[in-house]
């Protein structure tokens, strides 16, 4: 066992306690596959602002925010409020409530290709609710999807380079390389009858903030149109880029919107916005469309979720991206000094990490494996919260303070590495 591994066991004999009670229970003893690392995960208690605290009573500056969906830290006062008092007056019903139409008229005021939206209660589940309209819409069923694209643990575009298929696609998917216009156009010229629609995320967030210029989206697009089918834009990661969503730093208009994480405050939340023309199929008096879901809408998360998104202000999102850009340069001057290889791929408050002196294309195999892994492990070893594939955002509770003490752990983190490789 290396240093790095000794000093995270050291710390953490608690959450490897409980690990060995959850496996008995949870497959791998975790709940989520993407939360697991070697030797073990840790368990948390809590969470307050930039900060959250294992069940050994360690505390770690978050750079994950669970996976970017706490735009506004743990715990944040406002939010708390409002889940708190939604909840106190009971926490689902089968009818409409005033925080539905809250979230729906922030989302539609500040998205412009959105007219009207429906919720869901993961990314996931939002993607499937946008493939429901726009069957409804040209009643076809299959999609074209980019490579290194992540829609959810349904519509995965890894799995097909991976060892790990296990089986036939739930939707009938056509794959085509990321970025590449022509080779759309070629499948929708050759397919496009048989397509319901694209689907495409802005930046390919799963695969490291990989980015394509708005001339790949506005030709994919007029392909899809002229076949019949539409055009998904899959913002559940990168909404957070500007207040008007990725697709206003694209200047780009879907067919329909996919959003999810943020838009909950934290809780269980998707949604689809597009235009009314397409949004009305799911009108129960007038639409083909039936889209329900037991706690889709449910007031808690939307009550939590107005207030994250109308918290959510310009300069907020600059404040956040201002900071990443320093991390990175800090990291990289960290990396360097400790002589520890480093590249990053940034845009605004997401940044992906690597472990090379050459910025690795989008790749299914991770080749800097070995020592993502070290840091990461490091990482945690030193009071940095960070995940596997060492995705780095901050939130709105990042202070520059926090700041500071982030990049002051960082370098110990890459001490340690330096002393392990
Ligand atoms: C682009 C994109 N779509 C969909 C999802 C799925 O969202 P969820 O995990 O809430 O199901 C994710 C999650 O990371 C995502 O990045």
């Amino acid at each position: 066992m290396g240093a790095i591994e000794e000093k995270f066991r050291k710390r953490t004999p608690k959450s490897a306690e409980l690990t060995e009670r959850a496996a008995k229970v949870l497959p791998g003893g975790e709940a989520r596959s993407a939360v697991y690392h070697p030797p073990y995960s840790v368990a948390i208690e809590r969470g307050s602002g930039s900060r959250v605290w294992d069940i050994d009573g360690n505390d770690y500056l978050d750079l994950s925010n669970n996976y970017t969906c706490l735009v506004h830290g743990h715990a944040y006062p406002p939010i708390v409020e409002a889940a708190i008092r939604a909840t106190g007056k009971g926490s689902t019903y089968a009818a409409k409530t005033l925080s539905q139409v809250e979230l729906a008229e922030s989302i539609v005021e500040r998205v412009s290709s959105v007219d009207e939206v429906r919720f869901a209660n993961s990314g996931a589940e939002a993607v499937q609710v946008a493939l429901l309209l726009a069957r409804g819409y040209n009643a076809r069923s299959k999609i074209l999807i980019s490579t290194f694209s992540y829609h959810g643990h349904f519509i995965d575009a890894h799995r097909y380079l991976s060892e790990q298929v296990a089986g036939p696609d739930f939707v009938d998917t056509f794959i085509a390389p990321w970025g590449d216009a022509a080779a759309f156009e070629a499948i929708l010229s050759e397919h496009g009858h048989e397509i319901t629609a694209v689907l495409l995320e802005p930046w390919l967030a799963s695969a490291g903030m990989v980015g394509a210029p708005r001339e790949f989206f506005t030709r994919v697009q007029a392909a899809a149109t002229a076949a019949g089918a539409l055009l998904i834009l899959d913002e559940a990661t990168v909404y957070r880029l500007n207040t008007g969503g990725a697709q206003a730093l694209l200047d780009f208009q879907p067919d329909l919107t996919v959003l999810g994480k943020l838009i909950g405050g934290g809780f269980p939340c998707g949604g689809v916005g597009g235009r009314r023309e397409l949004m009305e199929l799911a009108n129960p008096i007038t639409g083909n469309v039936q889209i329900s879901g037991t706690f889709s809408g449910n007031p808690v998360t939307t009550a939590a979720g107005t207030v994250a998104v109308r918290e959510l202000t310009a300069p907020k999102i600059d404040k956040m991206a201002a900071q990443v850009e320093k991390l990175d340069e800090a990291m990289r001057s960290s990396a360097r000094n400790h002589g520890v290889p480093y590249s990053s791929r940034r845009i605004g408050s997401l940044m992906n990490v690597w472990f090379s002196d050459k910025l690795p294309a989008a790749n299914h195999v991770r080749e800097d494996g070995e020592l993502a892994t070290l840091f990461h492990l490091a990482c945690m070893a030193n009071g940095i919260f960070a995940v596997p594939r060492t995705l780095v955002n901050v939130s709105t509770a990042t202070s520059d303070e926090d700041l500071t003490e982030i990049i002051q752990r960082l370098d110990s983190t890459f001490e340690d590495m330096a002393a392990e490789i």
